[in-house]
């Protein structure tokens, strides 16, 4: 498949060639690569260093493939059972409350760069049942099933269904302007919902930067108690 995408700041080439497909070689990978790609991944960073992550995984055809197979949802297994190995990243909310899963989502871009690396492809499927892989991985309450990643080789997308070759393709992305702003007032933040931000207003919210830095009050948590007043930094 002919991958289209290009960008506008000389980023990395593997933020671009990396996708998500849907086409596996139906052949097992091997014990040293998922070593590797959760080698890889156990380098991301997180929350003081919690590492709030863990990988279980199966091989294609090994002792737990079977159950593996079963826990990704009906519209996911139509393709990924042909991955090489389905790895279930499990974060462990008691050791990194309320920044598991971002952590846990940190080590799974890492991983999946690094199978792109290793010229492997991945894709993550949040479309599973969390009773299943809590049933087969006998997870704790505190341990949360966060998704489930096929991994393999890049197959031929002509091996696909109809539907699902169809949309074998490179996603686009929103544009730079869209996701980025300068502070708080952009188009992009805006038509996400943030309110918009008059230069007054904006100033008001921030400390004055006419005072000493030591001598700067830090920015009060909460809003003052009375009306809101429009205007205000959201
Ligand atoms: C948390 C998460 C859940 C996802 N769930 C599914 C899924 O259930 N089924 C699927 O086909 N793709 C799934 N994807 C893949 C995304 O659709 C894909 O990453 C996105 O469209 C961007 O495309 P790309 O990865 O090819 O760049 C998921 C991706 C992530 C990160």
């Amino acid at each position: 498949m002919h991958n289209t995408r290009s960008t506008t700041t000389p980023i990395h080439s593997q933020f671009l060639e990396r996708m998500s497909p849907r086409a596996f070689v139906p052949e097992a990978l091997t014990t040293a690569q998922i070593e590797q790609l959760v080698d890889a991944a156990r380098w991301a960073p997180s929350a003081s260093n919690k590492q709030p992550w863990h990988f279980a995984y199966a091989l294609r055809g090994d002792a737990n493939w079977d159950a593996f197979s079963a826990i990704p949802n009906e519209a996911n297994r139509r393709w990924c059972l042909n991955a090489g190995a389905l790895i279930v990243l499990v974060s462990d909310r008691q050791a990194s409350p309320g920044k598991h899963s971002f952590d846990a989502g940190c080590a799974w871009g890492y991983l999946a760069l690094q199978a792109h690396d290793m010229g492997l492809a991945t894709h993550a499927m949040g479309g599973f049942s969390a009773d299943e892989a809590r049933a087969v991985l006998r997870l704790p309450e505190h341990l949360v099933p966060e998704v489930v990643i096929a991994v393999g080789r890049r197959g031929d997308a002509s091996a696909l269904p109809d539907d699902l070759r169809e949309r074998e393709t490179a996603s686009p992305r929103k544009p730079l302007a869209e996701v980025l702003s300068a502070g708080p007032s952009s188009p992009g933040f805006e038509k996400k919902g943030f309110r918009p931000c008059t230069a007054s207003a904006f100033r008001s919210c921030i400390r004055s930067d006419s005072s000493p830095s030591h001598a700067r009050a830090p920015l009060p948590l909460r809003a003052p108690p009375g009306p809101p007043s429009p205007g205000r930094c959201g």
